[in-house]
């Protein structure tokens, strides 16, 4: 299991008057990846931004990107993605029929695969699949937009998650993404996640740097050692 607690800032929620200085701050941040959120219009009630911005930030990353895709049949894209220069792709359990084929091709890709699972599906959803997986996503917002209330129960979720990790692969991150902020980023880490994304609290407040920098001094707990 990673030690160290990881952030992932959300693009979704920066100003794209001045994207190249907004990776410029994330890059020169504690941050560790960038996370960009891919919505199409159909999948969720929302759309963001395609591969011409993906490429855009990559040329500009000196940091991982994590894209989230919040598309249907995610499958149709795993390619461009890769050659957009992603390092790690999710995709949700809801969006894809073959979830298994999804991603073995996104690991035979030779980038890092996950899958993200919505507020409303359960763990035993990806029980089959849980040994092949570099990370699972759990949303605690309704996926498509930013700037959501958090909703609890993503807490007794990881909890639950961690110990499935903990017992099938390990070495599985546990990524959370919904109105995480410095009130309820400790609570999610005891609970057993490893990536924070965070999109309006960081982009939102007076100063990003710091509150980057803020996430990432919280510890992970005696009983996750
Ligand atoms: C929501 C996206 C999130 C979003 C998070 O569908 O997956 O990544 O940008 O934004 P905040 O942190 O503002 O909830
Ligand atoms: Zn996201």
């Amino acid at each position: 299991m990673v030690k160290e607690v990881l952030v992932a800032p959300s693009m979704l929620a920066c100003d794209f008057s001045k994207i190249g200085e907004e990776v410029e701050m994330v890059n020169k941040s504690e941050a560790d990846w960038f996370h960009l959120d891919i919505m199409d219009g159909v999948f969720v009630p929302n759309i963001s931004f395609g591969f011409p911005v993906v490429e855009a930030i990559g040329s500009l990353a000196t940091k991982p990107l994590d894209v989230h895709l919040m598309i249907e049949k995610p499958e149709r894209y795993i390619s461009k993605f890769v050659k957009a220069g992603t390092s790690y792709l999710t995709v949700h359990v809801e969006a894809s029929p073959h979830l298994h084929r999804t991603i073995q091709e996104i690991k035979d890709a030779g980038i890092k695969g996950g899958v993200v699972l919505n507020p409303h599906t359960p763990i035993s959803s990806i029980e089959n699949v849980v040994s092949d997986l570099d990370m699972v996503l759990i949303m605690s917002v309704n996926p498509g937009f930013g700037g959501q209330s958090f909703i609890p129960n993503a807490v007794n979720k990881i909890q639950m998650l961690r110990q499935v990790i903990d017992q099938e692969n390990p070495n599985c991150l546990i990524e959370v993404d919904g109105g995480v902020s410095m009130k309820n980023a400790q609570q999610l880490i005891d609970a057993g996640a490893d990536v924070l994304v965070a999109g309006s609290s960081i982009f939102g407040s007076q100063d990003p740097t710091a509150e980057i920098s803020a996430l990432k001094t919280l510890k992970k707990g005696q009983k996750l050692a």
